[in-house]
């Protein structure tokens, strides 16, 4: 039976902006060894390939972007839906200043947001297909007044209001949860439409809107990672895309008198994200091995993480084998996973050292 593994990547590899030095061993002799293997993260907010160069250099290794599972990555499908010049427009969030290693490196802070406004979120729906991806941060300077409790960004332009938004996509964790739940909430109580959320000659057209109601059909929305918490080079944990839906969820419902918010769910430990890391695997398995025969021999494969609720859940449910390292999110306690080990290099001395 071949192998295979998903190494996460925030607690596992990464933790805050330091490397572990277990994880840079961890990977070459998976390499060493032709594992076929993939980075399987919630985190995301940037394109696979910015992501595997930026990883393939701190971790010293050559990782492709078709190794890198990001948490919107099996959300690029969606863009079929939104791929034409008479689509409707996506509202993508997430944080242009978040990746790795901002911190480490002030040049580079600004490094996924540039001049002309263009975010690396963005690069990633484009890059997925999707004609109009607009910007929470775009809303916010073509309508100051939409968030008026701080000065939009300068580095962005303003967008059209023509276009209706047809979705909203998190991509990553949000950069401003005041700004992001309002202009959620504005579009889903406007069905979409920009206009009758900044525009003050459609107030009287909008003010049943003021009275709480909301169109019967939710405009679509989609977050691509539930992580309640993710973990740092901070003592405590800290709170992750998971943690601004439940805002999101409380102040929507009060909004609407009781109306459940509506929206689908991608990232660990959903099906939909490990179906895709699996066929991610099964190709890279295929381009070492050079056979087309690989996808249809048996696979064992390995879930490596430090969340119980996303990793671990999500390899066991998904029948894979799961295996719980000590380097991030949890610390003690009862847990689900087939093997506690300290760290990534553990976790791959238990791969490698069982009969395939
Ligand atoms: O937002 C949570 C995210 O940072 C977790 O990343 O790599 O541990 O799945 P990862
Ligand atoms: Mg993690």
């Amino acid at each position: 039976m071949r192998i295979g593994i998903a190494f996460d990547i925030d607690g596992v590899l990464i933790r805050g902006k330091r490397v572990l030095p277990q994880a840079i061993r961890a990977i070459r002799r998976v390499q060493d060894a032709r594992v076929p293997f993939v980075l399987l993260t919630n985190g995301g907010g940037t394109t696979e390939a910015a992501k595997a160069k930026e990883l393939s250099r701190v971790l010293d290794s050559d990782i492709r972007a078709s190794q890198m599972v990001l948490a919107h990555t099996p959300m690029a499908p969606l863009a079929a839906n939104y791929s034409n010049v008479n689509s409707n427009a996506v509202l993508i969030l997430g944080s242009p200043f978040l990746c790795i290693f901002t911190c480490t490196r002030p040049s580079s802070s600004k490094r996924n947001e540039s001049k002309s406004g263009k975010s690396e979120c963005k690069d990633a729906a484009l890059a997925y297909g999707f004609k109009y991806p607009v910007l929470a941060e775009e809303i916010l300077v073509t309508c100051p007044e939409i968030w008026p409790f701080r000065a939009p960004s300068k580095s962005c332009q303003p967008i059209s209001l023509d276009r209706k938004i047809g979705a909203i996509l998190s991509f990553h964790d949000s950069q401003d949860w005041g700004r992001d739940a309002q202009i959620i909430c504005d579009l889903m109580r406007t069905g979409g439409d920009l206009r009758r959320v900044v525009e003050p000659h459609h107030r009287d057209r909008t003010r049943h809107l003021h009275q709480h109601h909301t169109p019967p059909e939710q405009l679509p929305l989609y977050f691509s990672a539930g992580d309640f918490v993710w973990s740092n080079n901070l003592p405590l944990t800290r709170f992750a895309q998971g943690a601004f839906r439940y805002a999101l969820e409380t102040v929507y419902s009060r909004l609407t008198h009781g109306k459940p918010l509506e929206y689908t769910m991608y990232g660990k430990p959903h099906k939909v994200t490990y179906d895709y890391a699996q066929s991610a695997i099964d190709a890279h398995a295929v381009s070492l091995s050079l056979s087309h025969e690989v996808p249809i021999m048996p696979c064992k494969y390995f879930g490596i993480g430090d969340n119980p609720e996303s990793d671990i859940a999500g390899a066991n449910n998904n029948g894979w084998t799961s295996i719980l390292v000590k380097t991030g999110v949890y610390e003690s306690g009862p847990h689900e996973a087939k093997y506690l080990v300290a760290d990534v290099e553990e976790a791959v001395d238990v791969i490698l050292s069982q009969p395939h």
